[in-house]
């Protein structure tokens, strides 16, 4: 099988693809015969920035979805021949992925690969960040100062960085089916504001214009490190921010404290191990809202496995519009 990996740090020059023996599946593992994978900004950072944090020769993670071709040990749930998506543990840029089964799922009859992989794992992420934003609404300020809503209230206003991404894209979409009256996208180009708005935000902010508009309630943060203290500062008095994201950054606590405001962080692993029932009917909810239509996950582009260094400057441009996506 053809996997691709790197052995030294740096550019997406130094993805190389290698053959390699087809791998066994461990025990509560699927081995999946990928049919599309999703490229995302964390793995495009393990190439760049890994020294230290990501071993040599390195995989690269991230969502697949194609047909389970063997059961690893002890697994009852699957059979041989079903299609599912899956978040590998050991590498997702290969041919065959071992796909542990509390991170599968199946899709659904007549669904493709590649729109699995542009749905599930960001629409979970996106999910997850909302359900976080209405569960730790913090009480209203008492003071002066634009109120929030009251412990779960509905959400008033809500901006989202990053949101032209896998996430942020269907982020947006998620925050106004939900009825969120005011959806703010923000960016670090204007050219995605046209992309952004067709999929329904009230308002688009460039990330260094001067101006981001009236202070929002809830922020989902999908890019820290330098914008992090601008995004708090985007929240109303009493506003919470959501931080999901790989990029880091430091939390001025002085801005927290002057304005009642909340920082909570999100992992999908401690998401998924906390709230299995709830990570389950996201995944139903959005095929649910796909299937009607009514939330369209975009593809900005699907390139060849043997080409994902094309994949990864797409990235490092940030130029997508959605997820981009490799075909085996
Ligand atoms: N907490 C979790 O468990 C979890 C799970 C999945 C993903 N995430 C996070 O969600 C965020 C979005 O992930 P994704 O896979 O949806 O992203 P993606 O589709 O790969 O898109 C990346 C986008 O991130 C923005 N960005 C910000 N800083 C960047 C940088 N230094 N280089 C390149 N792009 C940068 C860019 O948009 P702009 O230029 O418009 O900012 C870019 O278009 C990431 O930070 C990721 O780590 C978290």
């Amino acid at each position: 099988m053809r996997r691709v990996r790197f052995h030294r740090h740096g550019g997406p020059d130094v993805l190389c693809v290698e053959e390699a023996e087809a791998p066994e599946p461990a025990p509560g593992e699927l081995l999946v015969r990928t049919e599309a994978i999703g490229v995302t900004l964390p793995s495009v950072r393990a190439v760049r920035e890994g020294a230290g944090r990501t071993a040599l020769p390195g995989v690269l993670g991230g969502e697949v979805a194609g047909e389970v071709v063997a059961l690893g040990p002890g697994v009852t749930d699957y059979a041989i021949g079903d299609r599912v998506t899956g978040l590998p543990f050991s590498g997702s840029y290969t041919e065959l992925a071992r796909v542990p089964v509390p991170m599968a799922s199946r899709i659904p009859n007549g669904a493709s690969a590649v729109s699995a992989v542009a749905l599930v794992r960001g629409g979970q992420v996106a999910l997850a960040a909302l359900a976080t934003a209405g569960s730790s609404a913090p009480a209203p300020p008492a003071a002066a100062g634009r109120p929030v809503g009251a412990p779960g209230a509905p959400i008033a206003s809500l901006l989202i960085t990053g949101a032209a991404s896998g996430v942020g894209h269907l982020a947006v979409q998620l925050a106004k089916l939900q009825g969120i009256p005011r959806v703010v996208a923000a960016v670090s180009s204007p050219a995605k504001a046209d992309f952004l708005r067709a999929l329904g935000a009230d308002e688009v902010v460039v990330y260094d214009s001067a101006d981001w508009g009236e202070p929002v309630e809830v922020v989902l943060d999908g890019v820290g490190g330098d914008l992090l203290p601008r995004a708090i500062d985007a929240l109303a008095p009493g506003g919470r921010l959501v931080f999901f994201n790989s990029g880091g950054g430091t939390v001025p606590a002085h801005a927290l404290l002057a304005g009642a405001k909340t920082v909570t962080g999100l992992s999908m692993g401690r998401f998924v191990a906390g709230h299995r029932e709830l990570y389950d009917r996201h995944g139903e909810e959005l095929w649910r809202l796909a299937r009607a239509g009514r939330l369209r996950p975009a593809v900005h582009a699907e390139i060849p496995l043997a080409e994902a260094a094309r994949a990864h400057e797409i990235i490092e441009a940030r130029a997508n519009l959605g997820k981009v996506v490799l075909i085996p």
